[in-house]
């Protein structure tokens, strides 16, 4: 069985510290991963997400920009990536209506990654074991954790019967 761990924490104190913070974590990001940033308004998730797309050799890191609706940015890096930003949408059959599914059987295929910004509020659309990248706001700086293999709800619940 998988052990979570946080071995790997960064302090990155400018957007440009964020951004290498995000290219290495790249390296450390399997395909086939689901990878929720964790933190508040301001916390620095689409910049990290626009470093890690740099970092998977994507090379259109300007294209990152914060979603607003309908939320879904698509890229051909090393593998598929998708970046979403769920902030906007408040229900779990929003979500699916954006086709979670479809970017999620990707993901599960090991054909791309996916990068969620608030996905936190839905817990039940993730996988057994999803990854998450914490940010916490630490004076003018942050602290940035990768978590590995997070155990999920793995669509128990109602979600699961509403697909
Ligand atoms: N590590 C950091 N230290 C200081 N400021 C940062 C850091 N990372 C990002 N920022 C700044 O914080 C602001 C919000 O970043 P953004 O990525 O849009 O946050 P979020 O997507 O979490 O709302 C931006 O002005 C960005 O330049
Ligand atoms: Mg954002």
């Amino acid at each position: 069985m998988s052990v979570p761990s946080s071995d790997l924490t960064w302090s990155p104190s400018s957007e440009e510290a964020m951004l290498l913070v995000g290219q290495e974590l790249a390296s450390h990001l399997p395909a086939g991963q689901v990878i929720l940033l964790d933190g508040p308004m301001g916390a620095g998730k689409t910049t990290l997400a626009k470093g890690i797309v740099e970092g998977l050799g994507a090379g259109v890191a300007d294209d990152v920009s914060s979603p607003t609706f309908p939320i879904v940015h698509e890229y051909r890096a090393r593998t598929l990536v998708y970046h979403l930003d769920l902030y906007r949408l408040d229900t779990v059959q929003q979500v699916l209506g954006i086709g979670i599914d479809d970017f999620l059987e990707d993901v599960q295929a090991g054909e791309a990654t996916m990068l969620v910004e608030w996905g936190e509020r839905f817990p039940e659309l993730w996988p057994r074991s999803y990854w998450r990248v914490a940010i916490r706001v630490v004076g003018d700086g942050r602290q940035v954790s990768l978590e590995r293999n997070v155990a999920g709800l793995a669509y128990q619940g109602d979600a699961a019967d509403e697909r």
